[in-house]
């Protein structure tokens, strides 16, 4: 598959940047025939499609459109794809598979494909001749001109096709619509150099590319003056941020910049990759309290042979140092990281060093994934795929060992009095409120309305696997 390694990014002028404020000016006009029209944007995939449905969200809501949770009601649906595992792929395309039923009933209803799935030219061809109901498609780098693609849609009465191609364009002033008031996304950089043998994020989300500092102190100041409690910093590997600035920013300068912004806030960010973790990095986070004790660190496998295959760059030795640097400037922090099982090659005795690397790294969370084989990745084409009945049986035996590590790490907490930021009512627990400590651990405890998006000191009474309970002190 195609690197487009040559192409560097570059910023949007303003001129193109206006340009799509007049699309969506001219939208606004076409929609506004008195009855509200409404938009329904369903995201896959990670923290990343998030942040990018709000933004689809927003370009949408300047143009007119209310948000819709339900599509029935939708005059204009988005689905917003997610690649990294064939199920994610194949669960987008099941329910868009649905909406030709929607448009049969209301054929002026207008859907669309973003996202990961419909980033390269192969896939979009495929929803172009496969899924004629579909009005148009568009990859990652293009999301920022929405209102230009909707425009050509609404007008000439044609599908518009847009997958990534040419040079990757960074666009500030994109509106957002955020889900919640209290927690933001902000995305600091976007795609990926790294890889991984087998990722297929660097060839939907191209060339890694930072926005500038000054863009996002911006947007983060403006988050905590209205009100925002805590915010997220997201890219693939937020640790390579700045690089394209020779020294002037680095991911370290920046959490350091954004704390000296006023406000009783907490900055979390993700993901670290541990061969970019830097030492400056995580005394920085030591030496301010605003930035959370929360670190995501995939580790992927805890064997070397496997790490060298997937092209992860470091060693368990190396991960295992930089754990222990981070538990020695914060002891309490949270370590959380993913962890592919069944990647090509691995052996039953490779399997055992990723129970012995979870073992040793004790950690609070973790994300495990089955390997899926990704068409175009280099592991795709590596010989030894490892049998489903093989993966099927090591995968639980990682869930329960991590299961004993996750309660432990939670009995710590126990007769502790942790800050949290109250989300609401829990959804598993409806009767209880729940929240999130520092270290990203849900806490359950009996609460009200009035608290939502505040802090509140509490004190764990009981530990769980899954969640800390408490009570308000
Ligand atoms: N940029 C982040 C996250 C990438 S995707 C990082 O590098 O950590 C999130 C996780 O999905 C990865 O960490 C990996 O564990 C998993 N993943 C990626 N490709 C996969 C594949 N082909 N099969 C199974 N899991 C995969
Ligand atoms: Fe994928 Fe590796 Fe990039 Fe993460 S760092 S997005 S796993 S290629
Ligand atoms: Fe999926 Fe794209 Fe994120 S492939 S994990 S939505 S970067």
């Amino acid at each position: 598959m195609e690197k487009r390694n040559d192409l560097p990014a570059r910023y949007a002028t303003e001129e193109e940047i206006e340009k799509q404020r007049e699309y969506t000016k001219k939208i606004a006009n076409m929609i506004a025939d008195g009855t509200p029209k409404k938009a329904c944007v369903i995201t896959y995939g990670c923290q990343q499609n998030e942040a990018d449905s709000e933004r689809i969200a927003g370009m949408l809501h300047a143009m007119g459109y209310e948000k819709t949770e339900k599509e029935a009601d939708a005059d204009i649906i988005i689905v917003n794809t997610c690649s990294v595992r064939d199920h994610a792929e194949q669960r987008a395309l099941s329910i868009t598979g649905g909406y030709k039923h929607l448009k049969a009933k209301k054929p002026s209803l207008i859907i669309g494909i973003s996202g990961c799935m419909v980033s390269k030219q192969a896939p979009t061809d495929k929803i172009k001749h496969s899924y004629p109901y579909i009005d148009f498609t568009f990859g990652t780098e293009k999301l920022w001109q929405l209102p230009e693609i909707l425009y050509h849609v609404m007008t000439e009465e044609k599908r518009v096709f847009c997958p990534n191609e040419g040079k990757p364009i960074t666009a500030e002033g994109v509106p957002v619509l955020r889900e919640n008031p209290y927690k933001a996304w902000v995305s600091i950089m976007y795609g990926c150099n790294n890889f991984c043998t087998y990722c297929i994020v660097p060839y939907v989300r191209g060339r890694e590319r930072s926005r500038r500092p000054e863009a996002i102190l911006a947007e983060v100041r403006e988050l905590v003056a209205d009100g925002c409690r805590e915010i997220t910093l997201l890219g693939q590997n937020v640790n390579s941020y700045g690089k394209e600035f020779g020294g002037e920013c680095d991911f370290a300068d920046l959490l350091a910049k954004i704390c000296e912004i006023e406000g009783d806030f907490i900055v979390r960010f993700m993901t670290s990759h541990p061969k970019d973790a830097s030492h400056k990095l995580i005394d920085t986070m030591a030496a301010n309290p605003k930035i959370a004790r929360q670190f995501h660190l995939p580790v992927q496998s805890g064997s070397n042979r496997i790490l060298k295959e997937m092209n992860r760059i470091y060693t368990r030795e190396s991960y295992l140092d930089l754990i222990r640097y981070m538990r020695e400037k914060m002891p309490d922090i949270a370590i959380s990281t993913d962890i592919i099982v069944g990647f090509p090659g691995e052996t039953e005795e490779d399997f055992e060093d990723t129970l012995s690397i979870v073992r040793e790294a004790r950690y609070d969370m973790m994300y495990s994934f089955i390997y899926s084989k990704r068409s175009g990745t280099p592991a795709a084409e590596m010989e030894n795929q490892v049998p489903e009945e093989i993966t099927g049986k090591r995968f639980p035996r990682l869930l329960a060992l991590q299961n004993e590590i996750s309660l432990e790490r939670n009995l710590v907490w126990e007769n502790k009095v942790l800050r949290v930021l109250v989300d609401g009512k829990s959804k598993n627990n409806p009767e209880k409120y729940s929240g999130r400590t520092d270290g990203n651990k849900i806490v359950l405890f009996d609460g009200d309305e009035s608290l939502v998006g505040k802090f509140v000191n509490i004190k764990i009474t009981k530990a769980q696997t899954f969640a800390l309970i408490g009570e308000i002190v």
